[in-house]
């Protein structure tokens, strides 16, 4: 089964041809030949390689209003309402709820996620629907498993052997929360914790890391030592770290030098964070992001996550990492010329180094055919417009397709482009 993409637009501008043979690309080129070849011309379209979520509590998808809603709408409230619901979940509920946020995802050419799996507390149900779901779609998405201890592991009697537990039971990285233990010595003994229970399974770290607007929260530095320390570099993720938006700037520039050195990755995820951070600020109100555009000049390579959809953290979102890009863009102030498609590869390639799959993805002769064609012709219009994904394939099958909405005005098309 061949098929032939015609009149791709890359990032860099050029148009150029894909042939996919046998689930791989065999050819990229121009005016490509192939006979009985099945060919899509994508008109100059933007095409990149698919669209990369590093971080996605899919475990919590779908349940905002259950067992009620969070009416403040803050951090701890959710974690509260989370806490509530937790011990009535089935591995099932998890199954059925994560694949359908897969579904969403691939729909809109998100063909490799990091999920979360809250391994906090006995019931065990999301880290087993999660692994589960992780086998079941691979075909479709290439989904990895953090073991998250979202209630900390030193808190209550058991949860560290539930996050090793979890582990032994086959996800792909240690999660850990150290900014939530009750004190700055506790959190330290996490980080320790998690890189040592790392090395011992041979896993990738994910911590969710300083979330919090604490300016004095930096157990980024800590995290950062210990990948060097442990031989890590480029397995190890630092994800939130909102606490960084607080940092002053000569602990920052020392920080910057520092993370990349360490070869850690730091993820994003602006849709909880541009309403949780700040919250509780008196005007002038901080905006609580990581410093990304820094961090992508400092050579750190930094990516995004969409983090919550209708869960009880966020009611709103859709899994589209299109448009969590966009919103990244507008709270990290990355709209500079060569900023905007920057962004866009915060959410592919860089996802991607993040993930450690790079050897699986690319639009690269002999790496996987997978591809997303955006119905817009640069990343300036992807980003402005969130336009349908018009194609989505995955290992050289069309998996997803959509058929862009059509408006008139008066009898006239709005087509929203000059
Ligand atoms: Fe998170």
């Amino acid at each position: 089964m061949s098929l032939l993409i015609r009149n791709a637009r890359l990032l860099d501008g050029s148009l150029v041809d894909l042939l996919a043979d046998d689930h791989r690309w065999t050819r990229i080129g121009t005016d490509l030949a192939a006979d009985g070849a099945t060919e899509i011309d994508a008109e100059g379209r933007l095409a990149t390689a698919p669209l990369v979520d590093c971080h996605l509590h899919l475990d919590a998808s779908l349940t905002a209003g259950k067992p009620r809603w969070n009416e403040s709408g803050t951090l701890l409230e959710g974690i509260d309402v989370w806490g509530e619901l937790k011990p009535s979940l089935t591995e099932q509920d998890v199954y059925e709820r994560a694949r359908e946020i897969v579904r969403w995802s691939v729909a809109q050419g998100t063909l490799f996620i990091r999920a979360h799996a809250d391994v906090s507390g006995e019931n065990d149900a999301m880290v087993r629907g999660l692994l589960r779901l992780r086998d079941d779609v691979a075909e479709l998405c290439t989904v990895q498993v953090t073991a998250f201890p979202q209630d900390g592991i030193f808190q209550r009697d058991g949860d560290e052997q539930r996050l090793e537990h979890a582990i032994r039971l086959g996800v792909d990285c240690v999660g850990g929360i150290p900014h939530y233990e009750p004190t700055s010595e506790l959190g330290l003994l996490e980080v320790h914790r998690v890189f040592d229970l790392a090395k011992q399974y041979s896993r990738r770290i994910d911590v969710h890391c300083d979330e919090t607007d604490d300016p004095n929260s930096r157990f980024l530095e800590v995290m950062a030592d210990d990948t060097v320390k442990h031989a890590m570099a480029g397995r190890v993720t630092a994800s939130h770290c909102t606490a960084m938006g607080s940092y002053e700037p000569y602990y920052s520039s020392k920080l910057h030098g520092f993370l990349r050195r360490s070869g850690i990755n730091v993820v994003v995820n602006p849709f909880a964070n541009s309403l949780i951070q700040g919250r509780l600020d008196a005007y002038p109100k901080r905006r609580g992001f990581a410093q990304l555009k820094e961090l992508l000049a400092a050579g750190v390579n930094v990516s995004l996550g969409n983090d919550v959809v209708m869960d009880p953290w966020y009611s709103l979102g859709r899994a589209d990492m299109v448009e969590a890009a966009s919103l990244a863009l507008h709270f990290t102030y990355m709209s500079g010329r060569e900023e905007i498609p920057e962004m866009l590869r915060c959410a592919t390639e860089r996802g991607a180094r993040t993930l450690g799959v790079e050897d699986e993805y690319g639009l690269e002769e002999g790496k996987p055919a997978d591809l997303v064609v955006y119905d817009a012709p640069n990343a300036l219009e992807v980003l402005r417009l969130h336009p349908p994904r018009r194609w989505v394939i995955r290992r050289g099958r069309v998996v997803a397709e959509t058929t862009p909405a059509r408006t008139t005005l008066l009898g006239e098309p709005v087509t929203f482009s000059p």
